[in-house]
């Protein structure tokens, strides 16, 4: 995965830069040098407390880079699943009062051991699964107190947390409650009382919006998104999830980092997101778990879009942590080839986080974050269908999880 650490599109999401017989040399968390083991000795002289790892017969990738992910609630949702199982939609199951706001409800109820015990339970797995680099939302508070307490949680989490953790302010995820038929009072109150509390504690980097039907209109959206760009935050957004509400344009004219989901993107806004620097990241389990269409990502690729995967890990319409299943998906049914599968899931992921310069590749002054695989071909990542075959994670060149030893 060495070369430009820009955003990779077209020909250059294809460029995976194997090198067969390959050795790594890192020094306190960073890559010093990459090449082949033959010339690692001639060139790299190791200091005497050196740790060696035999890697022999086995890929080496960068550790996985999930750009979006909500795993900062408490309660499980498995009795809208079941109902779901039964015929239910997801957006009526919204509709009836459940949905978002039922995990709102469980999550202002919750002490913060519960929310922080659910964070750590899922971020642990995701680690198992070779998530190195993780976007953390808020989103099941939508009121003060709450919504900075879940990011307090994530924030006091990732000081003594292995993987690299960012955060993003969802706190437009749904209209609670007390607005009810207010979202424009409700996006004033988030504009004026607790975004700029947020950026006051450095609570998030990252400021998203849920831009659907019955949710936040794209107006409603851009407006919010302005006023967050403005207090310095970077943007996410929701966008054309489950109908094209123009989201996707949203987000290239407040030129944010990522839109989000993209299942109903029309193809005017593929265009669009595909001349612009916003990344277009998609989310395959979402439309799985919800029995949606999947998302089109040839037609996005083919178009020349910077397109990014994730897991959209979160209690309702994606209870999934692995990045390795998101690239199956992405192959057998998104239209990938799994070069750019393995793109999506690693620099891409980092672009849609502004931090490629330091993630998901494995070149000199990269972060050495690397996932060690029971394979000797690349290709048995996207192959090998929701059993992914890790040897072992390494966060900072330290290994910190073996999977099947
Ligand atoms: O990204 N689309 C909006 N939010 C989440 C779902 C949240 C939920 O159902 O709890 C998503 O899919
Ligand atoms: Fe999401």
């Amino acid at each position: 995965m060495t070369g430009p650490p820009c955003l990779r599109r077209g020909e250059d999401a294809l460029k995976l830069s194997i090198i067969h017989g390959g050795a790594i040399a890192v020094r306190n968390g960073t890559v010093v040098w990459t090449g082949t083991s033959s010339d690692i000795s001639a060139s790299i002289k190791l200091e005497q407390d050196a740790v060696e790892i035999d890697a022999t017969g086995r890929v080496v990738t960068p550790g996985f880079v999930d750009s979006h992910t909500h795993p900062l609630y408490s309660g499980t949702r498995q009795a809208e699943y079941a109902l779901r199982a039964s015929g239910a939609d997801y957006e009526e199951i919204a509709r009836a009062g459940g949905g978002i706001l039922n995990s709102v409800a469980r999550t202002r109820a919750a002490t913060s051991a519960q929310i922080k015990e659910t964070l750590v339970k899922h971020l642990g797995t995701m680690l198992q699964f070779g998530t190195t680099t993780v976007e953390v939302k808020s989103g099941y508070g939508l009121d003060f107190d709450t919504e900075l307490r879940c990011l307090q949680i994530a924030s006091d989490v990732a000081e003594d947390w292995p993987q690299t953790m960012l955060m993003t302010f969802l706190g437009a995820h749904e209209v609670p409650l007390e607005f009810l038929d207010h979202p424009d009072q409700y996006l004033d109150y988030l504009i004026k009382e607790v975004l700029p509390a947020i950026r006051e504690r450095k609570l998030a980097d990252f400021v998203d919006i849920f831009c659907e039907k019955g949710v936040f209109t794209a107006n409603q959206s851009a407006r919010y998104l302005r006023a967050a760009a403005g207090m310095g935050f970077k943007l996410k957004i929701h966008a054309d999830e489950f109908h094209d509400t123009g989201g996707a344009a949203v987000a290239v004219e407040t030129d944010a980092s990522s839109a989000d989901h993209l299942l109903s993107i029309s193809k005017e806004n593929i265009k669009r997101i595909a001349a612009s620097n916003t990344v277009a990241t998609l989310l395959p389990g979402t439309a799985l778990f919800l029995g949606k269409p999947f998302p089109r990502g040839r037609e996005l690729l083919d178009a020349g879009a910077c397109v990014a995967i994730a897991t959209d890990f979160n209690p309702g319409s994606c209870f999934c942590e692995s990045m390795p299943f998101m690239i199956n998906l992405a192959v057998c049914q998104c239209g990938f080839t799994i070069e750019e599968a393995v793109t999506a899931a690693t620099i891409n992921g980092a672009a849609a986080l502004g931090i490629a310069d330091r993630k998901g590749a494995l070149a000199p002054g990269m972060d050495a974050d690397m996932i060690l695989w029971n394979l000797d071909d690349y290709r048995g990542i996207a192959y090998h269908l929701a059993v992914p075959d890790i040897a072992g994670v390494i966060v900072n060149g330290h290994l910190v999880s073996t999977m099947f030893d």
